[in-house]
């Protein structure tokens, strides 16, 4: 196993979250569909790795996102007995919630944390909720609600912070201003999603300033980045620059949003590992394990990691059939 020459650089955090999406944004995506012992099997396999959220499945419309509507028989598969998961580990899995129907489902399967996902931009909301921006937020309040009073943490994702693939450039302030009402609505952290990848670094400073001139700390955003452009890594410097101490990341880089066609990949996991590793900042990964879990998944879904640090390290591990 490679790893990378660690030099510390000035001002950056000491430690970093990393909020892992492979099984919910990276497979939400996928053509075929991925067996569910498969999916629970990653999700272990994750969280065996040392990452400390894994967001596991949708319980979103299963017509609307069909490659995830087995999220009840995974979270059964995943329940008690579940593979290699105590209770610990049950309090690191999270599920995507966009509804009271959404949230009825997942409370019946024992969710313990729930994330929610709102759209900067009007379009987006039509296209991916079936709602317009504004009628986001009554679907919204009543879900965080009797989330939070059924003692569930809520995250808040908001999407298209960066640019809309129909609307285009989408302002600083309208981010700003839905990202908030989103996040005032009780949850307890707001992930800034650049669901197309277009974002570049002085983007980010600019959007991690204007949050936090809003009144919101650091250690309330995360940031998604999907890796389209190439940009991910540089993003995530501007904003470990910024202070910003959440990422969220895909195992091999696998995601993509079905309702955003120029949407791909999620940031790797492991490039964000190595990046970090070299930083000298700790995250609790073990880089070789996700390695590995990635290196098993693409054989599993028959195609090759886009993720440079898997290619490079996934070679010579036991599992490199792929
Ligand atoms: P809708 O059709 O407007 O739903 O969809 P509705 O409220 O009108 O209800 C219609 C029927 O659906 C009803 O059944 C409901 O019970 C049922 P009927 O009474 O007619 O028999 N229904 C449900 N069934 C199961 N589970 C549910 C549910 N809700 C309603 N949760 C809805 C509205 C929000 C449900 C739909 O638009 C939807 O499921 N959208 C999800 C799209 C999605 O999952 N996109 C990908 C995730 S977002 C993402 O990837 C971005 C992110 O990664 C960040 C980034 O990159 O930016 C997070
Ligand atoms: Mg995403």
């Amino acid at each position: 196993m490679r790893t990378p020459s660690v030099v510390r650089a000035e001002g950056l955090p000491e430690r970093v979250t990393i909020y892992e999406v492979g099984p919910r944004d990276g497979l939400q995506n996928e053509k075929a569909l991925v067996p569910t012992a498969v999916k629970a099997e990653f999700v272990q396999r994750l969280v065996a790795a040392g990452l400390p959220i894994v967001e596991a499945t949708s319980f979103v419309h299963p017509k609307w996102v069909p490659q995830l509507a087995d999220a009840a028989e995974l979270m059964a598969l995943l329940g008690e007995r579940g593979p290699g998961l105590d209770e610990l580990d049950h309090q690191k899995l999270r599920v995507l919630v966009p509804n009271e129907r959404g949230l009825d489902r997942a409370l019946e399967l024992g969710a313990k944390h729930i994330a929610i996902f709102g759209s900067a931009t009007e379009t987006f909301a039509q296209k991916n909720l079936n709602r317009s921006l504004d009628e986001q937020f009554a679907m919204f309040e009543p879900t965080v609600r009797r989330a939070r009073d059924a003692g569930l943490d809520v995250r808040a994702y908001v999407s298209m912070c960066f640019g809309d693939p129909w609307e285009g450039a989408v302002p600083v302030g309208q981010v700003v201003e839905v990202g908030k009402r989103l996040f005032d609505l009780g949850a307890s952290q707001l992930s800034l999603g650049d669901t197309i990848g277009v974002g570049t670094a002085g983007h980010v400073t600019a959007l991690v300033g204007a949050f936090v001139e809003a009144g919101m700390s650091l250690d309330q955003l995360a940031l998604h980045f999907h890796d389209t452009y190439g940009q991910a890594l540089a993003n995530t410097y501007a904003a470990l620059q910024a202070g910003i101490t959440t990422y969220d990341a895909s195992a091999g880089g696998l995601g993509g949003c079905p309702y955003a066609k120029s949407a791909t990949g999620n940031l790797a996991t492991e490039d964000l590992v190595w990046m970090l590793r070299g930083l000298g900042i700790e995250t609790g990964v073990d880089l070789e394990q996700v390695v590995a879990t990635s290196v098993w998944m693409a054989a599993q879904l028959g195609r090759p990691s886009p993720s440079a640090v898997v290619r490079a390290l996934g070679t010579g591990t036991a599992e490199s059939g792929a």
